[in-house]
């Protein structure tokens, strides 16, 4: 993974299972939120097994885009792009029919003293888009935040794990689902929520914040001993393919994520091996985590096609290469909930 073109390249390259599901999903695909660090790949991935699949979609990309030249990139890419805030009930109004939608929109970093526009991005927005689309499939980026911390011997939340979102980021995350868990029930809309820990790109994610701080020598905060990840095009797979595994009466709920329930000292061991140097350590692991179990949808789509060893192997080549990041970290050690 030598430069941003082939990582983007990669990222957008669908399985075949992924083209067989979006055949089985009629109608176009509209993504809300696709201005984000995982909404353009998603978006290029889906165009890329609509050509590819040659199947009878558009693939539409909804966001502000706040970020200089993404829209025209979509558009290069074949993605019909359009332009709306969707905290806007008009604009929400007036975005184009979809039969299968995937909603990526939330809000996170700088909640803390905001909280009002927290709960706005993650729950009144879900109001608008949810009664708008009430007659789509609605695949719906959760998070993994909504459960309690659970001990790092448990193999992780799953999904009938009762809910305790720890700090007001995470109680919105909860309160997202809900608002569109009445809709379903009301209109009968068919949703999946898909409870996310941890996606990975080598420009951004927990193994990049890990990665950097063994590279320069910064002591590495032990007391979130434990994480799980995933590499993001195996995330994005498996949202758009999850648009078929939609229900109504409130929709289903899948954890999403790697496999392994992974260490963080193990992790700062082997970055430092591979920068030739020693790691630093502060603080004891907690005996309780933020850690999901994904077997579920292991079962339904089948595991991951990055495995951990070829995200961290492809982490450190990049850091070391001084790759570009986007400078967004994942503040994944905080314990408290406040973001
Ligand atoms: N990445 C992870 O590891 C992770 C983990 C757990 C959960 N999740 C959830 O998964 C989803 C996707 O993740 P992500 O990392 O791509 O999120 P993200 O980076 O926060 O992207 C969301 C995008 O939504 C767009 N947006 C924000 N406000 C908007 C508005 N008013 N109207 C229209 N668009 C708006 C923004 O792009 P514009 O500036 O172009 O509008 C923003 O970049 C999020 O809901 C996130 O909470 C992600």
């Amino acid at each position: 993974m030598r430069n941003v073109e082939e990582l983007e390249s990669y990222l957008a390259s669908p399985s075949q299972a992924l083209i067989a599901d979006l055949r089985s999903c009629s109608g176009d695909i509209l993504i809300l939120g696709a201005g984000g660090k995982m909404g353009p790949s998603l978006a290029k991935l889906a165009k890329a097994a609509v050509d590819e699949g040659r199947l009878n979609k558009k693939v539409i990309a909804v966001s502000r885009f706040s970020t200089d030249g993404l829209r025209q990139e979509l558009e290069q890419w074949g993605v019909e792009t359009v332009a709306a805030d969707l905290l806007d009930k008009d604009q929400v109004e007036a975005l184009p029919d979809a039969a299968n939608v995937i909603f990526m929109v939330g809000h996170k970093f700088g909640t803390t003293g905001r909280e009002y526009f927290t709960w706005a991005m993650n729950t009144h927005v879900p109001s608008l888009v949810a009664s708008r689309y009430r007659g789509s499939r609605i695949a719906v980026f959760s998070s993994g935040n909504v459960y309690p911390f659970v001990p790092v011997y448990s193999g992780g939340a799953v999904e009938e794990t009762p809910p305790e979102p720890v700090g007001e980021y995470a109680q919105s995350c909860l309160g997202r689902e809900r608002i569109f868990q009445y809709y379903s029930h009301q209109f009968g809309t068919e949703m999946v929520h898909l409870r996310l820990n941890y996606a990975i790109d080598l420009r951004y994610g927990v193994l990049v914040d890990l990665a950097n701080q063994v590279k320069h020598g910064r002591p590495i905060d032990l007391s979130t001993g434990h994480v799980n990840c995933i590499w993001q095009g195996d995330a994005n797979e498996y949202a758009l393919r999850s648009l078929r595994l939609c229900l109504p009466q409130g929709g289903r709920v899948l954890n999403m994520t790697g496999p392994e329930t992974v260490s963080i000292r193990w992790l700062g061991h082997v970055f430092a091996e591979r920068f030739g140097t020693e790691p630093l350590f502060e603080g004891e692991e907690s005996a309780h985590c933020l850690l999901n179990n994904a077997a579920k949808i292991h079962q339904e789509l089948g595991y991951p096609k990055i495995p951990l060893g070829q995200m961290i192997d492809w982490t450190a080549q990049w850091i070391a290469q001084g790759g570009p990041l986007l400078g967004k970290p994942t503040h994944f050690q905080e314990r408290k909930g406040q973001f």
